[in-house]
């Protein structure tokens, strides 16, 4: 084992020149087509802000006017840009601006797909982007397409420059149209632009000056908007994220050595190692100084690889991830991801790969393939298999809670590589988008606490009620009818003298879970109570019948485990065109509007159940059939 570098310079390029800057420095990525007017706006921004070379205007200006053809913005850049290619200024992926605050680089993006590959595999990372869209244009499908970009970069600051407004005599309207349309289709995907901006990169209008021939913006310009920007924290200011590499044994002492991602760690700090959730004191730090000496440092930080020892022997290993208690590591057993994928053979549905989080490895399947995008056009397609150099959106499951990271929050620890065989075969980035953290969920907090056993056997009590106890989890979409089915078999069966009783989530919600919303975590703790709750139902001998929109896989498997052999998974079928014509309670509308978020099946996942005990549908059979299967199902299954 050896600390391979104290010397943050050495190892992190990045965050070491950010921290002996003393100036801010912000990654933008500049996007849109060129003939919106990327390279003029660009020109400009590096003109007005006053950040060029001494005498490259003056030199274009010449060169133009001997070659008489006029003064261009673009040809600007493109004498950097050819410049850049000969390697003539220093610095050959970066340009740089500045204006009074503080200083840009520009994230180049060469061609789609090798920005996307470099987005996904950390080569290029942004704080913020600017999109350009051309006023005479107007938003077509190329807008929309790199409008899609950044919802798959997961960039949350974003100012759109609506450009060429000298074309279209400055007005107002035309403004108007473009930047309602253009933040209706950002903002459903998920993309809130902070800035839209009307500007004429060519005339200078709005983009470090405030234009005079359009006083009906009261707007920023695009540098006050750049400004207003945050640059994302450094490395050392981020939560803690220790991967463990390897546990070394030293004479009595366990070393448990890794490379420091992110963050910083102190003698005497409590960490916890995800996924096992175990808890330890760091007793020391142990490594080599830069002069080849041993020694024992009190603190630790980003970029550092280092050895530690714990106050207790846990059992730690390869592959647990070490953080504060207080800003652990998101755990889940499913995820989206943004995918690139390079393997030869197609990735689809169904088929299991090795992950790579860190140090960390298992086994994932793929859940579902969402979109596909084509990296040459941004062109998006349904297709039900990802192919070599495609990028997707997918969901993926694995049998074992993973300790992740979104990559929104966390760039270094929020990515993932797929192998398939030996071959590294995709890499992505992580998104937690309409799933929970179920950290909260799986963690026992309660201690000194002893089972008490009942004196009645369940056979005891399902002799004495005339059938067995049991869980009937009815599962399904807003509207699919579980509700009306659940309360009309409650009738039927109490009318059979069997004991049995509706827990339904409008109800439970008014009591039990009035604590409870409908984010993620808040449906999974909602779905992990029911579940309980009905297991205690089932364990008193009643049959439960749970009717409870309950979206995902991971809380129904909870609830099962809590209930045993006694429970039964009832998948009510409609297609979300049937229940969204039927809205019975207006829900599906307001959803639509956007006056209701993260709503099922529209905004917010649902995870059909893959092996259901009972499917009834209730888009092509009626209300009496669907309570007569369910009857018929009760009958063969609880009976004595
Ligand atoms: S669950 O997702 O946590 O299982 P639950 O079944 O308890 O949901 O509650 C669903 C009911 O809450 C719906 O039938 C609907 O009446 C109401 N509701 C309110 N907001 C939402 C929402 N965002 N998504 C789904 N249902 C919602």
């Amino acid at each position: 084992m050896t600390k391979t570098s104290v010397n943050l310079a050495a190892v992190n390029t990045d965050d070491a020149a950010l921290a002996q800057r003393v100036r801010d420095l912000l990654r933008i990525v500049i996007v849109g087509h060129v003939d919106h007017g990327k390279s003029t706006l660009v020109g400009r921004l590096f003109h007005d802000t006053g950040s060029l070379p001494e005498g490259k205007y003056e030199a274009i200006q010449a060169m133009c006017e001997r070659r008489g053809m006029p003064f261009e913005w673009a040809f600007l850049m493109d004498a950097m840009q050819a410049e850049r290619d000969q390697g003539i200024t220093i610095d050959t992926s970066q340009i740089w601006f500045k204006t009074d605050q503080r200083d840009y680089t520009i994230i180049d993006a060469p061609g789609h797909k090798e920005f996307l590959k470099n987005m996904i595999t950390g080569a290029a990372q942004s704080d913020a982007a600017l999109l350009i869209i051309d006023a005479a244009e107007g938003v077509r499908e190329q807008s929309r397409r790199h409008g899609y970009l950044l919802h798959l970069m997961g960039i949350r600051q974003v100012a759109v420059a609506v450009n060429k407004m000298d074309m279209v005599d400055y007005e107002q309207e035309q403004f108007n149209l473009i930047e309602e349309e253009y933040r209706d289709y950002l903002t459903s995907i998920g993309v809130t632009p902070t800035f839209v901006i009307p500007v004429s990169a060519r005339e200078g209008d709005n983009i470090a000056e405030q234009s005079t021939n359009m006083a009906w913006y009261k707007g920023p310009t695009v540098v006050k908007a750049l400004d207003s920007f945050l640059p994302s924290a450094p490395t050392v200011d981020q939560a803690l994220r220790f991967p463990i590499q390897d546990v070394y044994k030293f004479d009595t002492r366990r070393i448990i050595a890794g490379r420091l991602e992110a963050g910083s760690l102190n003698v005497g700090d409590t960490l916890v190692f995800s996924p096992s959730n175990k808890r330890a004191k760091v007793a020391s730090i142990e490594g080599w100084s830069s002069k080849g000496e041993f020694e024992n440092p009190q603190t630790a930080q980003a970029g550092e690889s280092i050895g530690v020892t714990l106050d207790e022997q846990i059992f730690v290993e390869r592959g647990d991830m070490a953080s504060h208690v207080e800003e652990a590591p998101i755990e889940t057993d499913v995820f989206r991801a943004r995918l690139f994928w390079l393997g030869k053979e197609p990735l689809t549905v169904g088929k299991t790969y090795k992950i790579k989080l860190n140090t960390f490895e298992a086994r994932v399947q793929v859940q579902e393939i969402e979109r596909i995008i084509d990296t040459t056009d941004l062109s998006a397609t349904d297709a039900g298999q990802v192919e070599r150099n495609q990028v997707a959106e997918i969901v993926l499951r694995s049998k074992r809670m993973l300790a992740l990271d979104s990559f929104v929050d966390s760039p270094r620890t929020g990515r993932f590589v797929l192998i398939d065989g030996y071959d590294i075969s995709g890499g992505g980035i992580i998104s937690m988008e309409g799933y929970a953290d179920q950290r909260d969920l799986i963690t026992q907090k309660s201690t000194n606490i002893t089972k008490v056993e009942h004196g009645i056997t369940l056979d005891a009590r399902a002799v004495r009620n005339g059938h067995k106890g049991g869980v009937l989890w009815l599962t399904g979409l807003s509207g699919a009818g579980k509700s009306t089915l659940a309360v009309e078999l409650e009738k039927r069966l109490f009318e059979k003298g069997m004991n049995a009783f509706v827990l339904d989530g409008d109800n439970v919600r008014h009591g039990l879970n009035a604590n409870l919303g409908f984010s993620p975590e808040d449906r999974a703790e909602n779905i992990r109570r029911v579940g309980e709750v009905s297991a205690l139902f089932a364990q008193s001998g009643a049959i439960a019948i749970t009717s409870f929109i309950s979206p995902y896989r991971s809380d129904r498997d909870r609830a099962r485990e809590a209930a045993g052999e006694h429970f039964h998974e009832v998948y009510v079928a409609a297609d979300l065109e049937t229940c969204e014509e039927r809205d019975p309670k207006g829900l599906y509308k307001k959803a639509r509007t956007g006056e209701i978020k993260e709503f099922t099946g529209v905004s917010a996942p649902y995870e059909a159940p893959d092996a259901p005990q009972l499917t009834v549908d209730t888009s092509t059979c009626d209300i009496e059939d669907c309570v007569q299967q369910l009857v018929d199902y009760v009958e063969a299954k609880f009976g004595v």
